[in-house]
C-alpha cells in the first residue's frame, strides 16, 4: 500500500515536473528573423547572406546553447522541414545574429525561405512560426538583357541651365502573357527617381527611389516581385522617371564642382514564370513609348515640384491607351557604375504630421506653421476651377513681419506649383522632390485654405525607431526632440548634411561621431554600411578620399576630419551592430587612404594638412559664421596629428580584428611615433597645456589616449577650468571637439560638467536653440543671428557626441561586446537629473534602463536581451547594499558579483527583467 503511493506521489511528481518543464520549452520563441538585417528582402546582393533572429521568453538568464536552421527552396518543403538548400541540424553555437548561410551554393533568382529553432540552457524553442524568406538578385552582368532607354535631350519647355527644368518622363510597355502566372518579379534602375506602375497600379511604397550613388560608379537596382499584379492575357507597365541626383539640380553651373550624369534612364527587366515553367521576360528596350508631356512639368530637389493636372495622361498606365503620339525612346549607354541590388531599406512616407495654424497675410497669401522643422512634403487637398493654380513655398523661419525667410535656402527655389484639372477635390503631392521646412506659404488656393486641407508627410529611409530616451529634465527631452527630427529628416538613401538649402549633401565629418549616436535612434546599419561604399567609390586611384561622397560635388581637400568618417562608421557598425563585414570590405582602402596621407602630408610624424579646424566654434560676434578669434580655434595640425593618431590606432584594432600581425605592429610604430611627436610639439611640459589650451587642444589627445599618464589630471584641469570658468560652464567647442566632450567629460569623472553643458539654455548650447523655438538642431550655436549665407536650422553635426552621451551615460546602455552581446550598464551619476527612462533594440532584442533617485535610493528597472548578459554597476560600497525584487541579492539566485570599482558594485547578469534598489542605507 505504502509502496503503492510513493508510486503514485513519483509518478505524480514526474508529471508535474514534465508540465514544468514543457512549459519552459513552451517560453522560449523565436522571432525578428532578418536576412542582412532587413526582413525578407527581395533580390539580396550576396549569396552568402547572414541571419539573424532573437529569443524571447519570459525567464531569466537565457543563453542559446545550440541552434537550427532551416532554408527551403519552396514553402511546403519549409513546412515538411525539408532543408533542400540547407539544414544547419542541431548547430552548437551560442551565436543568434550573423550566422552566414552555409548551404548550397545560391545563384540569381534562388528563393529561399527559412526558420531557425533553439536550444537553450532553460529549455528548447518551438520553430519560429513565421516563416521568413529572401530572394537573390541578379549577380551577374549577362542576367540583364534590358537595355538602357532614355532621351538625352530636352523638350523646348525645358531648361539645362543652372536653374534647370525639365519635366517628368513617362514610359509605357503593354504585352501579354499567355498561360497563368507562377512567379513575375520585376527589377528595375530609373535614375535619377522613378515611379513604377503596373496595370495602373502603384508597385511598392517607396518613394524617391532608388538609392543615389556615384552612377559611373554603382547603380543599385530595386527587386519586386508582382506575382500578384501580372495578369493572364494584356498587361502594361508603366514607369515615370524624375530627376533625382542623376540630371543634377544645378547643371552647366560650376561644372568643376558640380558632377553631372545626365538625362533620366531606365533599365527594367520584368521576369515571368508561367504555371508550367516556362518563362518570359519583359525588358526596356526601343520597343517602348515615352512621353515628357504629361503633369510633372518639371521636377529639382532643390527648386520643387511643378504638377500640371490639366495634363494628366488619363489611364496611360493601363491597357487600352492610345500612346499613338508617344515617342519612342533612345538606346543610351549605361551610366558606366556597376548594376548592384540596392541593401539599404528604401525612402518612404514615415510619419505625417498635422499643421498648427493658417494665418492669411494678405489677401490671397496664408501662412501655414507646421509646428515642426521637418523634411518631405504637403500633401493638399484642394477644390477649384480648371486652371487655378495653386503654390506652396517651403522655408523654415518666418521674417518678423510674418512673410517666409528664404535668404538661408541662398538660391533654392524650394516651391511647388499645383495647376487644377477642375472639378471634384484633388489631392496631390509632389513625388519626385522633398523641402525642409516647418512653414509653408500657400498662394492662388481657390476658397479659403483650412488646417484639415494640409498634412505634413515625413520622408526618410525605412528604417525602425530603435531608441526610446526620456528624463526628468524637459529641456533635455526636448532636445532630444530636436535631434531625433534632425536625424530623420537628413537620411535620404545617404546622410546628407540638411534638406532645405541649394546644398544636402553627404559631407563626411557632419557623421563621423554622430552616426554612433544615431545608431541607438534609428536603426542605420544598412544606409551606413551602404555610404561607406559611397566613400570607398569615390576614392582616386591615389588613395585620396573627398570631404562629399557620392562626390556629387568635388571636394577632395585632404584632411583627416573629414575623410576619417570613412574609418570611424566602421568601427561604430562593429560596436554596435556586430557587423564586421565593413571592416573586412574597406580595410584596404581605408589602409590606402592613411598611406596616402602619410606619404604627402606626413612630417615628421605630424600631419600637417587640415581643411576645417574646429569647424563652427561658437564665435565672438553674434553674426559671424566662422571665429576669426585665434583663441577659440584650435591649430589645424594638432587636430590632424590627434585624428591621425586615432586613425592609426582604429586601423591597428581592425588589422588584429583581420588577424594581419605585421600590418597592426607597423599602425602601433606609426601611432607612436605620431603621439610622440604631438606631445613634443604641443604639450607644453611647464603648464601642461596643450597648444593654446582649448578645450578641443588638451580633449582629443586626452581621449585618444595621447597624453603621458603622469599629465592627464592636469591635462584634465585644463579643460575643466577652460570650461568652468573661462566659459562659464557653457559649450566652447565645434564639430570636432563636441564629438568627444560629453563623454570625456564623463569618464574623467566629470558628468556633472557634461550634464551641466547639456542643460544649459543660454547661449551658447542646445538649450539655447530650445529656447529660441528651434524644433531641430541648428548649423550654427548662433544660428538666430548668423549670416544666412551657412546658416541652415537643420543640421546634425553640432549634436557631437550627445546623443551617444544620452544613451551610454545617461541612460547608462552601452556595447561591450560588440552588438550588445554584453551590454555595460553604467548610469552616470548627475545632481540635479531624477530620472532616466531609456531603451534601445540591439540586434539581440530589447535593452531598457529606467531609473529614478529619491532619499539616496537608487530605484532601476532593466530588461536584458536573451542571449545577452550584463555589467551594472550600482553605486553601493558592497553588495549588501543591493535589492532585486525587494531581496537581497546571491550567487544562488544568480547574481554575479563581480567586486567594486570604486564607488560602484559591480555585478553581472543574464538576460529578463530586474528591479533593483541600492543604498548605502539599507542595513
Ligand atoms: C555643410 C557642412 C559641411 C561643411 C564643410 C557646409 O556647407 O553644410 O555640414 O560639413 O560645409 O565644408
Amino acid at each position: 500500500m505504502m509502496k503503492r503511493s510513493i508510486y503514485i506521489a513519483l509518478i505524480l511528481v514526474g508529471f508535474l515536473s514534465c508540465c514544468i518543464s514543457n512549459a519552459a520549452f513552451a517560453a522560449i520563441g523565436v522571432t525578428d528573423l532578418r536576412c542582412e538585417m532587413l526582413y525578407n528582402p527581395q533580390g539580396i546582393s550576396t549569396t552568402h547572406p547572414r541571419l539573424s533572429w532573437q529569443i524571447t521568453s519570459d525567464q531569466r538568464n537565457i543563453v542559446q546553447t545550440a541552434y537550427e536552421i532551416i532554408v527551403a527552396s519552396s514553402k511546403q518543403k519549409l513546412t515538411l522541414n525539408e532543408g533542400d538548400l540547407w539544414d544547419s541540424h542541431k548547430t552548437i553555437s551560442d551565436k543568434s545574429i550573423m550566422v552566414s548561410y552555409a548551404g548550397k551554393p545560391l545563384t540569381s533568382r534562388s528563393q529561399c525561405y527559412w526558420k531557425v529553432r533553439v536550444w537553450t540552457n532553460k529549455g528548447t524553442g518551438e520553430w519560429s512560426n513565421q516563416p521568413a524568406n529572401w530572394s537573390v538578385g541578379l549577380l551577374n552582368p549577362n542576367d540583364w538583357q534590358a537595355k538602357w532607354i532614355g532621351y538625352e535631350h530636352g523638350f523646348p519647355r525645358d531648361s539645362v541651365s543652372k536653374f534647370s527644368r525639365l519635366s517628368a518622363r513617362y514610359y509605357r510597355k503593354q504585352f501579354q502573357t499567355l498561360q497563368s502566372i507562377k512567379k513575375a518579379t520585376v527589377y528595375i534602375v530609373g535614375l535619377g527617381h522613378y515611379e513604377l506602375y503596373i496595370n495602373g497600379k502603384t508597385i511598392g511604397d517607396q518613394v524617391l527611389a532608388e538609392a543615389p550613388t556615384d552612377y559611373t560608379q554603382s547603380v543599385l537596382y530595386n527587386t519586386f516581385d508582382v506575382t500578384d499584379d501580372i495578369r493572364q492575357g494584356d498587361n502594361v507597365i508603366g514607369t515615370v522617371l524624375g530627376n533625382g541626383r542623376f540630371f543634377t539640380m544645378r547643371p552647366k553651373y560650376k561644372p568643376q564642382k558640380i558632377k553631372e550624369f545626365g538625362f533620366p534612364r531606365l533599365l527594367l527587366q520584368l521576369e515571368i514564370t508561367y504555371q508550367d515553367g516556362s518563362k518570359k521576360t519583359i525588358i526596356s528596350n526601343d520597343s517602348w513609348k515615352f512621353t515628357a508631356n504629361g503633369p510633372i512639368r518639371t521636377n529639382n530637389e532643390y527648386d520643387g515640384e511643378e504638377y500640371d493636372a490639366t495634363k494628366q495622361l488619363t489611364g496611360w498606365n493601363k491597357i487600352g491607351y492610345d500612346d499613338s503620339n508617344w515617342l519612342k525612346p533612345e538606346l543610351v549607354g549605361s551610366p558606366g557604375g556597376k548594376v548592384a541590388a540596392q541593401m539599404d531599406a528604401p525612402i518612404k512616407i514615415m510619419d505625417t504630421v498635422k499643421p498648427i495654424s493658417i494665418n492669411q497675410l494678405k489677401p490671397g497669401t496664408w501662412i501655414m506653421d507646421m509646428g515642426q522643422d521637418m523634411a518631405g512634403w504637403v500633401q493638399m487637398k484642394v477644390k477649384g476651377n480648371r486652371g487655378d493654380k495653386v503654390t506652396l513655398r517651403y522655408a523654415e523661419t518666418l521674417k518678423p513681419e510674418g512673410d517666409l525667410y528664404t535668404a538661408n535656402l541662398r538660391d533654392a527655389k524650394a516651391t511647388d506649383v499645383y495647376t487644377l484639372k477642375g472639378g471634384d477635390e484633388e489631392i496631390w503631392h509632389p513625388v519626385f522632390v522633398y523641402h525642409g521646412f516647418r512653414y509653408v506659404e500657400i498662394t492662388g488656393y481657390p476658397g479659403m485654405p483650412t488646417l484639415g486641407d494640409f498634412i505634413g508627410q515625413v520622408v526618410y529611409d525605412d528604417m525602425a525607431n530603435t531608441g526610446q530616451f526620456e528624463t526628468s529634465n524637459t529641456l533635455i527631452n526636448q532636445i532630444y526632440h530636436n535631434a531625433y527630427w534632425g536625424i530623420r529628416s537628413d537620411y535620404k538613401g545617404m546622410p546628407v548634411d540638411c534638406p532645405q538649402r541649394n546644398e544636402r549633401m553627404p559631407w563626411l565629418g557632419d557623421r563621423a561621431t554622430g552616426s554612433l549616436g544615431e545608431s541607438f535612434v534609428f536603426n542605420n546599419e544598412n544606409l551606413y554600411a551602404k555610404w561607406l561604399d559611397d566613400i570607398e567609390q569615390s576614392q582616386k586611384p591615389d588613395g585620396s578620399i573627398p570631404d562629399v561622397a557620392p562626390a556629387y560635388w568635388n571636394y577632395y581637400s585632404d584632411n583627416m576630419t573629414w575623410p576619417g568618417t570613412y574609418i570611424l562608421i566602421a568601427d561604430m557598425l562593429y560596436n554596435q551592430f556586430a557587423d564586421k563585414a565593413p571592416i573586412e570590405k574597406h580595410y584596404a582602402s581605408m589602409k590606402k587612404w592613411l598611406d596616402y596621407m602619410r606619404q604627402k602630408y606626413d612630417k615628421n610624424n605630424l600631419m600637417t594638412k587640415d581643411k576645417y579646424g574646429d569647424w563652427c566654434v561658437p564665435p565672438e560676434s553674434p553674426e559671424l559664421i566662422h571665429s576669426r578669434d585665434s583663441s577659440r580655434n584650435t591649430s589645424g595640425e594638432l587636430i590632424a596629428t590627434a585624428y591621425y593618431y586615432r586613425m592609426l590606432y582604429l586601423m591597428q584594432h581592425f588589422a588584429t580584428l583581420l588577424n594581419k600581425p605585421a600590418d597592426a605592429r607597423s599602425f602601433s610604430a606609426l601611432a607612436l611615433q605620431a603621439k610622440n611627436a604631438f606631445n613634443q610639439k604641443f604639450l607644453d611640459k611647464k603648464t601642461l597645456r596643450y597648444d593654446n589650451n582649448t578645450v578641443t587642444a588638451n580633449l582629443l589627445p586626452l581621449y585618444f589616449g595621447m597624453v603621458p599618464e603622469a599629465d592627464k589630471k592636469a591635462v584634465f584641469n585644463n579643460i575643466v577650468n577652460k570650461i568652468t570658468i573661462d566659459a562659464n560652464s557653457h559649450i566652447s567647442t565645434g564639430v570636432i571637439g563636441t564629438q568627444w566632450l560629453m563623454r570625456g567629460l564623463t569618464d574623467f569623472g566629470r558628468p556633472d560638467i557634461a550634464y551641466h553643458i547639456a542643460a544649459n539654455d543660454d547661449y551658447p548650447s542646445w538649450g539655447y536653440m530650445v529656447k529660441r523655438g528651434a524644433t531641430t538642431i541648428w548649423e550654427l550655436w548662433n544660428g538666430d543671428t548668423a549670416a544666412p549665407a551657412m546658416n541652415s536650422r537643420n543640421h546634425v553635426m553640432l549634436l557631437g557626441d550627445l546623443i551617444a552621451w544620452f544613451y551610454q551615460d545617461l541612460g547608462g546602455i552601452k556595447a561591450d561586446e560588440p552588438g550588445f552581446k554584453t551590454i555595460i550598464m553604467k548610469p552616470a551619476e548627475v545632481a540635479g537629473l531624477d530620472s532616466v527612462n531609456a531603451s534601445y533594440q540591439t540586434p539581440y532584442g530589447l535593452v531598457k534602463s529606467n531609473w529614478k533617485k529619491h532619499d539616496k535610493q537608487l530605484d532601476w528597472s532593466i530588461t536584458i536581451p536573451a542571449n545577452s548578459k550584463a555589467i551594472v554597476y550600482l553605486p553601493v560600497n558592497s553588495i549588501s547594499g543591493i535589492r532585486e525584487g525587494g531581496k537581497r541579492i546571491s550567487v544562488a539566485s544568480g547574481f554575479k558579483y563581480l567586486g567594486q570599482d570604486r564607488d560602484e558594485a559591480k555585478i553581472e547578469i543574464g538576460s529578463g527583467d530586474y528591479h533593483f534598489a541600492a543604498s548605502n542605507y539599507f542595513e
